[in-house]
This record gives C-alpha cells, structure tokens and sequence, in this order.
C-alpha cells in the first residue's frame, strides 16, 4: 500500500519509512506524484495543521495521505514558537536563523523548559482519519550542538540524556522524540484499522 506525504521534508519522510516499512507500506513524497500541493496551515492546533494538510493531499492524489504537525513550545515564551515554528522570524530566515533568534528570545529567561510536539493525521479515500500526537520533554539549550537531524535539533537538550536532538543517531533520536512516540501510537492504530479493513 502507498501512502503519500502531505510535505517535502525528506527527514520526516525517512523517520515516517523506518516505521512504516513494518506494515508494508510505502511512503512517497508528493514530489515523487508530480503533485505540489501547498496548504495553509491555518489551524490552532498541530492536529488541526495535519488533519488539513492530510485532507488537502488525500483529495489531490487520491490515495492514503499522512501529515505530520510539529513544532517547538517553550514555556518561557508562552509556547511559542509552536506552531509557528516553521515560519519563526519569517520567511527569510533559515533552520540556523530559526534557533538562533530562538536563542536570543530566550536571553535572560528563568526557564529553559521546552516540549516538542508532533501531531499525525492520516486520510484514506474513503474518508476515514486516524490520529496521533507524541510529546518530548527538553530544554533549550545555551548553545547549538551536535550536526545531526534538522530544524531546531541543534538546540534541543535532553536532560536525561545529556545531548541535544542533534547529538543522536536517526534510532536514539527515534526511540525519545515526539514524531517517534507519535509514530508508535499511529503504528499501534494503524495495525487495528487495517487488520478491521482485511488490508
Ligand atoms: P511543519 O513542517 O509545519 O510541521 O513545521 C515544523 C517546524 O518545527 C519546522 O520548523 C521544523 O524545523 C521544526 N521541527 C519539527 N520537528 C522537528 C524535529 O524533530 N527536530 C527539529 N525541528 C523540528
């Protein structure tokens, strides 16, 4: 079965697939259909943005389309960037631009407590919708570290850990972030609608 992603992020698309591939199914990218849909993420709430991301994509493509919704909130900003994230400072900054005016609001703040949210919603053609959200719990780190994964990984510290998301391999990163905790319970629900629809 194919399911195509409502984005173009490539590293979304990769730590979709690794737990996917399990149930047999194929994640492609809208990209790889020809099809470029653009959807204003208008919604309050990450569900909200990945519910109409996921409708908007399943209606282009007519196949089982899978959105994701994340982002950073950070106490001391009242949740922001939430689900600003992607847009943080504007349109001309860049995932380095982003974490570092992050880091510069955050100058001078009692609390560095942070969460990550990532909220999946998954249309099929006919209509049904399955849902889920995971959460990690961090802090923002003084300063970027580490190379690896994207977005605001450089200055998300796992206490717990003692690393930043950007310090971890795909697999430890996957094991503690909230697109894996998210995926796990979207995997569980997914296993239960299939095995319902004889898929
Ligand atoms: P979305 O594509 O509209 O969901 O935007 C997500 C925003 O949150 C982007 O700016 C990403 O860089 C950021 N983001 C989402 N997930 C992660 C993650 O796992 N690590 C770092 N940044 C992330």
């Amino acid at each position: 079965m194919k399911f195509v992603l409502a984005s173009q992020n490539k590293h979304k698309l990769v730590e979709m697939q690794a737990i996917l591939s399990a149930h047999g199914v194929e994640v492609v990218l809208q990209s790889d259909l020809g099809l470029r849909v653009d959807v204003e993420e208008t919604g309050e709430t990450f569900a909200e943005n990945a519910l109409l991301k996921a409708r908007a994509v399943m209606a282009a493509s007519g196949l089982p389309a899978i959105a994701d919704d994340s982002g950073v909130c950070v106490d001391a900003l009242n949740g922001a960037p939430g689900v600003y994230s992607a847009r943080y400072g504007g349109p001309e900054l860049d995932d380095t631009g982003r974490y570092r005016l992050l880091l510069e609001n955050m100058r001078g703040a009692g609390s560095r407590a942070a969460h990550f949210t990532s909220a999946i919603a998954c249309v099929f053609p006919n209509g049904d919708v399955i849902e889920a959200q995971g959460e990690c719990p961090g802090t923002i780190a003084f300063a970027p570290q580490g190379d690896g994964g994207f977005g605001y990984d450089p200055v998300f510290f796992l206490p717990q850990l003692r690393k930043t998301y950007a310090q971890l391999t795909p697999e430890e990163k996957a094991a503690v972030s909230h697109r894996g905790k998210a995926l796990e319970i979207f995997d569980g629900k997914l296993r239960t609608y299939l095995e319902g629809t004889g898929k």
